[in-house]
C-alpha cells in the first residue's frame, strides 16, 4: 500500500525534473515558480523516506501523511492551476507534445527502476528471513 504511493509519486516527481521542469528552467517567466516545484518534490521525498522507514503503528505515523496529503494536494493544484498554463504559454504545440511524450517515458523509467529496488530488496528480506529461521 505505502509502495503503492511512492511508485506514484518518485517516478512522476523524477520525470518531471529531468524534462519538463529543466526545459523550463530556462523560461525567465517561469523559472522561480519551478524551483519551488523542485523543492515541494524533494520535500515530498523526505516525508516518503522517513515514512519508509516507519510503520504505521508509530506515533508520527498519521500526522506524516497527513502533511504528505496536503503538500501533494498543493502541488497537484499548483501545477494544474498555473505551471501547466504557463508551460503551454511559453511553449509551442509541438514541443509541448514532445516534452509531455519525454515525461511520460522518463517516468516509465523510474518506475520500472523502483520497481526493480522493490524486488532486489523483498529478496535480501526473504535470504534474511531464510537465515534467521535456519540459525533458530
Ligand atoms: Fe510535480
Amino acid at each position: 500500500m505505502f509502495a503503492e504511493v511512492q511508485l506514484k509519486l518518485v517516478p512522476h516527481s523524477r520525470g518531471e525534473e529531468s524534462t519538463v521542469y529543466s526545459r523550463l528552467l530556462n523560461e525567465k517567466s517561469a523559472s522561480e515558480k519551478i524551483r519551488v516545484s523542485i523543492e515541494e518534490h524533494r520535500q515530498v521525498d523526505v516525508l516518503l523516506e522517513e515514512l519508509a522507514d516507519m510503520s504505521p503503528r508509530d506515533e508520527e505515523w498519521s500526522a506524516k501523511v497527513h502533511v504528505l496529503a496536503d503538500m501533494v494536494g498543493h502541488h497537484v493544484d499548483e501545477e494544474e492551476g498555473e505551471l501547466f498554463p504557463m508551460a503551454r504559454a511559453v511553449l509551442s504545440a509541438r514541443e509541448a507534445a514532445q516534452i509531455a511524450a519525454e515525461y511520460e517515458q522518463a517516468r516509465d523509467e523510474a518506475m520500472q527502476a523502483m520497481i526493480g529496488e522493490f524486488e532486489e530488496a523483498e529478496e535480501v528480506e526473504e535470504v534474511e528471513g531464510e537465515e534467521e529461521r535456519g540459525a533458530a
